[in-house]
């Protein structure tokens, strides 16, 4: 009988449980929005037992349909999970319950915070960089942390009592997966222990000198593994139907997403578009400090096996601006009718759309920044509009591989893309106009989906993941895959004297902020 694995995936905006075949190929799934909680201008939240029950929702009724297409549950052989990276979860060891809401990688009310810590350091915001391969921002996880630490007193009370426990969105859905109070494993993977700003990326193990610099506790945090191993069995009453089933791979979207396009050699980089837009880069063994505002991370890392590291460009907004259009602007009525608004027009009539909701994330790192529309005129329309916006992320690409050409000294040949605004035709042939390389999309989409299920099913050996993580990227170099290609098709004077203007525009922003 066939074998199958799963893959949990908490995006920013929804979660779904999706199920492959042993041949990789996507068998069936079940996707659900969740709430999104805005108390207050910048400040962005989610309710941690939302997502729990997301997750539990999704795997039931992907479970429910994988049966009906008649398969038997015990085909089933392990889970791979991945998610959101940095969102903040805090959460008490008596009670397994939250203590907070948890605070969203985007949310931007740490300004203060970080403006203190970069204070105290001669280093400034790149205080711990050489450490933990990060600048101090709003985005990463210990500052959220420190937040919580400062300004709720029940999280301040568990941290001194010895009950706190804190965790990425992974560390929280495995705690409760496999038990929560009743023995939930406390663990997480060095992709998403690469996010805290408090792991020490050469020794993958938790920096005391991190911990000291936010004022953390070692004890509220979690196990590092490698992205491919057992990190527990299911255990939790609502899913009794998989009870005992291995969760055998975790990592953070962007590096799952890094696996699922099989970036595994150096110099191969991905880009996806999802709430956000992340390009991540592999570097191998190496790993390499960016002198041009770009992240140094850990890629993924196979038991047994060394860890891949990556260079990463950050854009905290691109599919965001899209339901921004939707729910705020009232423009769209679904985000697919962004594609034909766009096409109706043929350029943006002099609009530049600066989509800085959450400040200017990589190469700029200027949390205080919001966004802006510049060159309206008479003749602008909601056509130029769907166009300037869709042109944001291709432009903010632009730039950071432009940074990451720099750091690497090897020009980028080809964009590999994913992620749900890659299946915007129009929208990935202006990334190619803008970028002047050609942009690469596999048939399959939901890579990071299979990331997650790749690294559970390379530990439990299960169909092509069969023998190891080395037999299998074997098997994928001598495999020809399927990409549809988009070739740039505008002259290099005309690209250059729309990114020329595209900078002109970042100029007056950040001025204007
Ligand atoms: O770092 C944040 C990132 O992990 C969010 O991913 O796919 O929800 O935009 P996504």
């Amino acid at each position: 009988m066939p074998s199958f694995v799963g893959a949990i995936d908490n995006g920013t905006t929804s979660s779904r449980f999706l199920i492959f075949d042993e041949k990789g190929d996507l068998v069936i799934g079940h996707q659900l929005e969740y709430r999104q909680i805005y108390p207050h201008s910048g400040w962005v939240e989610q309710d941690p037992l939302d997502i729990l029950g997301s997750v539990v929702t999704c795997i039931d009724a992907a479970i429910r349909k994988f049966e009906l297409q008649g398969n038997d549950i015990k085909q089933l052989k392990g889970i791979g999970i991945t998610n959101q990276r940095e969102t903040t979860v805090v959460w008490d060891r008596n009670t397994g319950k939250p203590l907070h809401n948890a605070i969203v990688w985007s949310d931007t009310r740490t300004g203060d915070v970080v403006h203190e810590l970069c204070e105290s350091s001669e280093k400034g915001a790149n205080a711990v960089k050489d450490i933990c391969g990060l600048p101090i921002t709003t985005y990463f996880s210990a500052v959220k942390l420190r937040w919580l630490l400062d300004n709720s007193k029940e999280v301040k009370e568990a941290q001194d009592n010895g009950t706190l426990m804190f965790g990425t969105v992974d560390s929280w859905l495995i705690y409760n997966l496999t038990g929560g109070v009743y023995g939930g494993a406390h663990v997480t993977d060095v992709t998403n222990a690469s996010r805290t700003m408090l792991m020490n990326i050469r020794e993958l193990t938790w920096s005391e000198e991190c911990l000291k610099f936010f004022g953390v506790d070692s004890k509220v945090l979690p196990e590092i593994k490698p992205s491919s191993s057992l990190f527990g069995e299911i255990n939790l009453n609502d899913l009794e139907i998989i009870k005992g089933l291995p969760i055998a791979g975790c990592l953070g979207d962007q590096h799952a997403a890094l696996v699922g396009q099989h970036c595994f050699q150096v110099g191969e980089a991905k880009n996806t578009y999802g709430t956000g837009c992340f390009l991540v880069f592999n570097t191998g063994e190496e790993i390499v400090p960016s002198e041009n505002g770009l992240l140094t991370t850990v890629g993924y890392q196979f038991e047994g096996e060394p860890a891949a590291y990556a260079l990463e460009g950050s854009i905290a907004v691109a599919g965001s601006a899209v339901k921004w259009l939707r729910d705020n602007m009232g423009i769209i009525n679904s985000a697919e009718e962004i594609n034909a608004l766009a096409e109706s027009t043929p350029d943006n009539g002099g609009v530049v759309f600066i989509t800085a909701f959450s400040g200017l994330f990589a190469p700029y790192w200027r949390p205080d920044v919001r966004g802006s529309i510049l060159g309206l005129s008479q003749h602008t329309t909601k056509h130029h509009l769907a166009r300037a916006t869709l042109e944001a992320t291709c432009f903010q690409t632009r730039a950071i591989i432009d940074a990451m050409n720099s750091d690497s000294g090897k020009p980028l040949k080809t964009l590999r893309v994913d992620g749900g605004l890659s299946n915007s035709d129009i929208c990935m042939q202006m990334q190619a106009n803008i970028l002047g390389i050609e942009v690469s999309r596999p048939q399959m989409r939901e890579s990071t989906a299979l990331g997650a299920a790749t690294a559970a099913a390379v530990h439990l050996g299960v169909g092509m993941w069969e023998g190891g993580f080395k037999a299998f990227t074997e098997r994928v170099r001598e495999r020809k895959e399927v990409l549809q290609k988009f070739a740039p098709a505008i002259q290099e004077t005309e690209r250059e004297k729309q990114y020329d203007l595209w900078k002109k525009a970042i100029d007056m922003t950040l001025s204007w902020s």
